[in-house]
């Protein structure tokens, strides 16, 4: 008898073994970076750049200065890529409008020990034939042609940033004797970066096409074990592998640490259990960076909890939405947010005046858009004062500039449960509350708050504006519980 018994317990056992191991392959397919299937792939290509596109915006860019003189160089980065498409650290654009060879580039010229000791450049070839400058020139031959450039202008347009720009230029016109206004362009560059045309719509959604492939993929893939910075490194894996840039610090935020708005540590390791906040962007060929949020279950599935603030963020994220029209100003969708969340809080009994604007504060931790563009918070005017915080956020006569097609903004709701937040109230608050309305809070607040301490859900889409709406270019990486659920299971 005995002897029948423990062969079929070791049959049984292995039994159970093969079919462990078979479930598990099938619950989740196993990728090696290194042999990534097609779907996280596309082809490569250095730099985007296409020459009709740059001229045309040179010659916008004159036309709303009204100037004979345009002088730009890369300490101003951003704005310098905007008016020239030129990649490299160190150059200067000179626009002369009207005479035969209006648009002039000074750059690092191709020497053997230059290349060699810092890799490759473009060179006086590389500006005109790729960077489609009439003319190039050394970079140390600047300060010698810049007297014979300012001569005769009686306004020369410079850029307010860069002051050695400012000094060079000043020193050029004493040097000739001569008068001329010096006139700053970025305010005209910062009005212009704020309306993307064509190009840089298809550059934006080369990025953020990628940055959810990065999301898939982490969807697909992630499990609790892993740490944080696996999740980073596999996410700037395949932007690099896809021939894209890392748009900026990765932000992969599990547990408590979902909660740290601009958590860049990445050292956790994941528990389950855990939501996993990640806020990435890849930078495009071109320069454009993405800005997506998607918060995860590291396990693969919400505990109830988890679903009840990703569902109240997700409503915020849904209703703000429908203000992102025209018809709208730029805040309306940030007001209309902060009122669900509010409202939903309140039925929680998280708020429990929600007439008290410092118990709404609480909550509510930043504004839900920003422009993208060349820099994930891009350079143009908002209409509202966006360095003090504390007047616009929650309150709704603050509206902003009117939105207009060919805007590109991120839509980004958030809650945040910190742990210990609510130890640090009087810290927060005790300017604006007694010390017992204070504790009273607190006292009726804790034990629900408790319930959801570290737990931080943000979702983040990336918008465009459109003559009668808008439209969602990041709407397909799964956004739902049950779309991202889904997307965990396959
Ligand atoms: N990644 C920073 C932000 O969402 O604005
Ligand atoms: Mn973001
Ligand atoms: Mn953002």
């Amino acid at each position: 008898m005995k002897l029948h018994i423990i062969p079929a317990i070791l049959v049984s056992v292995a039994l159970a073994i093969v079919v462990f191991f078979i479930l598990e392959t099938m619950r989740k397919p196993t990728y090696s970076l290194g042999e990534l299937p097609e779907r996280f792939i596309h082809e490569h290509q250095v730099t985007d750049f296409d020459g009709e596109v740059f001229r045309q915006r040179r010659d916008q860019i004159v036309e709303e200065l009204g100037a004979d003189l345009v002088i730009i160089s890369a300490t101003t980065r951003h704005d310098f890529r905007y008016v020239t498409g030129f990649t490299e650290s160190r150059g200067i654009a000179v626009i002369e409008p009207g005479t035969s060879k209006p648009y002039s580039l000074f750059v690092t010229p191709w020497e053997i020990y230059t290349v060699m000791w810092t890799g490759e450049v473009y060179g006086i070839n590389g500006a005109i034939e790729k960077f489609g400058a009439d003319q190039a020139f050394e970079l140390d031959k600047f300060d010698e042609k810049l007297a014979e450039m300012v001569r005769g202008k009686n306004s020369i347009h410079i850029h307010g940033g860069d002051s050695r720009m400012r000094n060079a230029v000043e020193a050029a016109l004493r040097h000739n004797r001569q008068q001329a206004e010096v006139i700053d362009m970025a305010p005209v560059l910062h009005e212009l970066r704020v309306f993307k045309d064509q190009w840089e719509i298809e550059q934006l959604k080369q990025a953020i096409d990628v940055t959810l492939k990065a999301h898939d993929f982490v969807m697909a893939t992630v499990k609790p074990g892993q740490t944080e910075y696996e999740v980073q490194a596999a996410i700037e894996y395949i932007y690099r592998r896809n021939g894209l840039g890392v748009g900026f610090s990765s932000i992969v935020g599990s547990g408590p640490n979902s909660c740290l708005l601009h958590h860049t540590r990445n050292d956790r390791t994941m528990q389950d259990g855990d939501v996993l906040l990640i806020d990435i962007g890849a930078a495009s060929r071109g320069g454009y960076v993405a800005d997506v949020t998607r918060t995860i279950p590291v396990n693969g599935k919400f505990t109830p909890k988890q679903r009840e603030i990703y569902e109240l963020v997700l409503k915020a994220s849904d209703k703000a939405m429908e203000q992102m029209t025209p018809d709208n100003y730029i805040l309306d969708c940030n007001h209309v947010a902060s009122k669900v969340m509010v409202d939903g809080l309140h039925r929680m009994g998280l708020i429990p005046d929600t007439t008290s604007w410092w118990q709404k504060r609480f909550y509510i931790q930043h504004r839900v858009n920003h422009y993208i563009g060349l820099q994930v918070h891009d350079a143009g005017d908002y209409g509202f004062e966006t360095q003090k915080r504390d007047e616009h956020i929650l309150t709704p006569a603050i509206r902003g500039r009117k939105l207009e097609p060919g805007m590109v903004m991120t839509l980004e709701p958030g809650l945040y449960f910190m742990v210990g937040m609510l130890d640090g109230i009087h810290e927060m608050f005790g300017h604006l509350a007694s010390e017992d309305e204070l504790n009273a809070f607190v006292e009726q607040v804790r034990p629900i708050y408790e319930k959801y301490e570290g737990i931080g859900v943000r979702i983040e889409d990336d918008i465009l504006i459109t003559e009668n709406g808008y439209v969602n270019l990041s709407a397909h990486a799964p956004r739902t519980i049950d779309e991202i659920e889904a997307a965990m299971r396959r």
